[in-house]
Formats: structure tokens, C-alpha cells, sequence
């Protein structure tokens, strides 16, 4: 790759690659995540994103292909990657017996930040992830939401140009999910490059870029908009019928439809590119005796958007992995994360033999 590349790209890798045996968790990726940006790295369970994001932190040798972090090899040099960049993993690995404040004074002396400098950056980090009144606290004993920012400024505590973070918000509350998005945006408008994992697809929506991987191989990447806008170019209507088990018969019958997926009382209908959209699909229903109560035009959700680039026998299975997640994970069961459709069991139409 050029220089001039690899300087505008926090990370860049090509055709990065990790078998465990047989299995292929990460099946030669080519990511390119510019600097300053919140990369959201998206995929269902056992997609590879843990793997991924442990091959850029050069904690993890890939079986095959390159990787450069910060303008570092991760093949060649994963001990200065560890140094350079700040890791939050899956399981936020932080000491419960040890207080706030000794968890930080931990981390800043693992990174070896300088020793005269150590008191003030934890003060920073304590501001910063609003746990002022807590440094006395065993961290064992915080509750989810402070333990995620605890996590997440001890990543931070070496004041790392690049930041990973895996699934920070698995099994957080609703309200802390929103406080800690808010905390990472703001991070990365003041020029934090940010990748994080996630399957939420409301949180998605907050990324200046997404990479969406599916069994170990990225099948879409973009701005949100831009994948909206120019790769994904399929209406969807949302649908107020009376009889939504005959409007979907009806629909699923329509070459026009790429899917129906029930979502509540409503139903979606995705249509293939350039398909008319809500006058078109109120017409065909009212042509077949079925009575609309309301169709609309809406945007494309992230979801809709993962699961178009998904090949036709896997998406009904793509779609339930990932409510299942977004539904399971987000609270204590009741409380919905906002945005997200709802946790109901999506029953989609078999889509048309449509080719794509
Ligand atoms: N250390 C390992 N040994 C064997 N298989 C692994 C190991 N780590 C991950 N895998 C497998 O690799 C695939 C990708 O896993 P992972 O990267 O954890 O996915 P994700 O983070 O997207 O859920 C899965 O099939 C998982 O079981
Ligand atoms: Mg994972």
C-alpha cells in the first residue's frame, strides 16, 4: 500500500484471514477505517468480529493476509500496536476486587504512562466517564452502566489515538446505552478513531461508517447514507392492514416484494430496486380485495440494510439472529431499546426467486 494511504486509515487491512482448524472465523477482510471516524463493525453472532478486532490489537496472529494499525504491522510489531491502541473486550476485563481508582492507576501503569502525568489522566478518565464520587468503589461492585465507562476509561487511559471497543453495550440498560453512545460520539468528534462492534442497529445508526460482516467476510461497508442511498435503493413501505396473514399471502405473491416482516401490528414490505413504493403496494392490495388502513414510505432501517446483502435462503434466518440479539440483550425483557424494532418473532414471507 502507498504511505499516503496508510496515512489517512487508522486501519487498513488486506485479505486478513484467521482459521481456527477447519473453521474460517475471518475469511480475508479488506477494511480501511479513516481517522477520526466511528466505524461501526456489524454481524450476528459468530460472524468474526471478535476475532477481527483481536488481530488488530496484535493480540491474536492472523493465519493470513496483512493488517496496518496506526501505520504499525500488525504481523511484525502487535507488541507497539498494544502500546498505541486502547482495547475494551467483550468481557470488560477489569479487576472487581480493586476500586475505580485502583483499576485506572492499573491500566495507566500496564500502557506506562508517565508517572508525573499519572494522577491528572485519571482525573481526566474519572470526568470523563462521570464516576466522580466513586474512585473509593470496588469495581465488583458498580452496577453495569458505570462498569462499561469504567471499562471504557481504562481503554482510554493512555489517551490512545484508536480506540477499540467489542459489544461495550451487551447487556446494558437501555438508558446507559444511550449515555455511553453519547460519550463515544463526542469522543470521536474530537478526533478519537473509533471501532466498535455492536448489534444493535440503533446504535449503528450513530457511525460515520459500517462494516457489515457475515460469516468471517464483509459484504457491505459504507456510510449509513450511502449504503441507504446508493447500494440498498430498495423502497419499504410500512403497512397498516386489517388482515395482515392475507395481506401477506398477497404480497409474498408479488415479484415487486422482496420481503414481508411483521413487526408489531404492522407489516414492512422491502421491495426490490425501484420498485414503487407505498402507492404501489396499497394498489396491488386494494386490486385483491385487501382493505389498507395506512401505507407509508419509510427509511430503511439498518437491519433492512443488513439483511438485503444477505443471500435469499439466509434471510430469514439473519433477521431473527439479529432481533433475537437486540431483543435478548437490551434489558430485563420489558424495556425495548428505542428505535430497534420490536423483540416480537419477525415471521417473514419466502421471497420471490427473484435474482438479485
Ligand atoms: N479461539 C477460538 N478457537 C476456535 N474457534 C474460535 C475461537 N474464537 C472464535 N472462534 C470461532 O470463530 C467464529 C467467529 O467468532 P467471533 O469472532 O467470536 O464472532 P463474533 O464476535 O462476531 O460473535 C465463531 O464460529 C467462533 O466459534
Ligand atoms: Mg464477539
Amino acid at each position: 500500500m502507498s504511505t499516503g494511504e496508510s496515512e489517512d486509515l487508522a486501519v487498513v487491512t488486506r485479505g486478513l484471514t484467521k482459521r481456527f482448524g477447519k473453521l474460517v472465523a475471518v475469511d480475508h477482510l479488506d477494511l480501511a477505517v479513516r481517522r477520526g471516524e466511528l466505524y461501526g463493525f456489524l454481524g450476528p453472532n459468530g460472524a468474526g468480529k471478535s476475532t477481527t478486532l483481536r488481530m488488530l490489537c496484535g493480540i491474536l496472529e492472523p493465519t493470513e493476509g496483512e493488517g496496518h494499525v496506526l501505520g504499525i504491522d500488525i504481523r511484525t510489531d502487535p507488541e507497539r500496536v498494544k502500546s498505541a491502541i486502547g482495547y475494551m473486550s467483550q468481557r470488560f476485563s477489569l479487576y472487581d476486587d480493586l476500586t475505580v481508582d485502583e483499576n485506572l492507576t492499573f491500566y495507566a501503569r500496564v500502557y506506562m504512562v508517565p508517572r508525573a502525568e499519572r494522577a491528572a489522566r485519571i482525573a481526566r478518565m474519572v470526568r470523563l466517564a462521570d464516576l466522580g464520587g466513586r474512585e473509593r468503589q470496588l469495581s465488583g461492585q458498580l452496577s453495569g452502566g458505570y462498569r462499561q465507562r469504567l471499562a471504557l476509561a481504562c481503554a482510554l487511559v493512555h489517551a490512545p489515538a484508536l480506540i477499540f471497543l467489542d459489544e461495550p453495550t451487551a447487556g446494558v440498560d437501555p438508558v446507559s446505552r444511550r449515555t455511553f453512545w453519547a460519550l463515544i460520539r463526542r469522543l470521536a468528534d474530537e478526533g478519537t478513531t473509533i471501532l466498535v462492534t455492536t448489534h444493535y442497529m440503533d446504535e449503528a445508526e450513530l457511525c460515520d461508517s459500517l462494516g457489515f460482516i457475515y460469516q468471517g467476510r464483509l459484504i457491505a461497508h459504507g456510510s449509513p447514507e450511502r449504503i441507504k442511498g446508493e447500494t440498498f435503493r430498495r423502497p419499504v413501505v410500512e403497512l397498516d392492514v386489517h388482515d395482515v396473514r392475507a395481506a401477506t399471502e398477497v404480497l409474498s405473491d408479488w415479484a415487486a416484494v422482496e420481503e414481508v416482516v411483521r413487526v408489531g401490528r404492522l407489516l414492512r414490505v422491502i421491495l426490490v430496486p425501484d420498485a414503487p413504493g407505498a402507492d404501489g403496494v396499497r394498489a396491488w392490495l386494494t386490486g385483491r380485495s385487501i382493505t389498507v388502513r395506512a401505507a407509508r414510505d419509510v427509511e430503511p432501517s439498518v437491519e433492512d440494510l443488513f439483511v438485503s446483502f444477505v443471500d435469499t435462503e439466509r434471510k430469514d434466518r439473519v433477521r431473527e439472529q439479529l432481533r433475537a440479539l437486540s431483543g435478548a440483550v437490551g434489558g430485563t425483557g420489558t424495556g425495548e431499546p428505542e428505535g430497534a424494532s420490536a423483540p416480537s418473532v419477525a415471521k417473514p414471507a419466502p421471497a420471490p426467486p427473484q435474482a438479485k
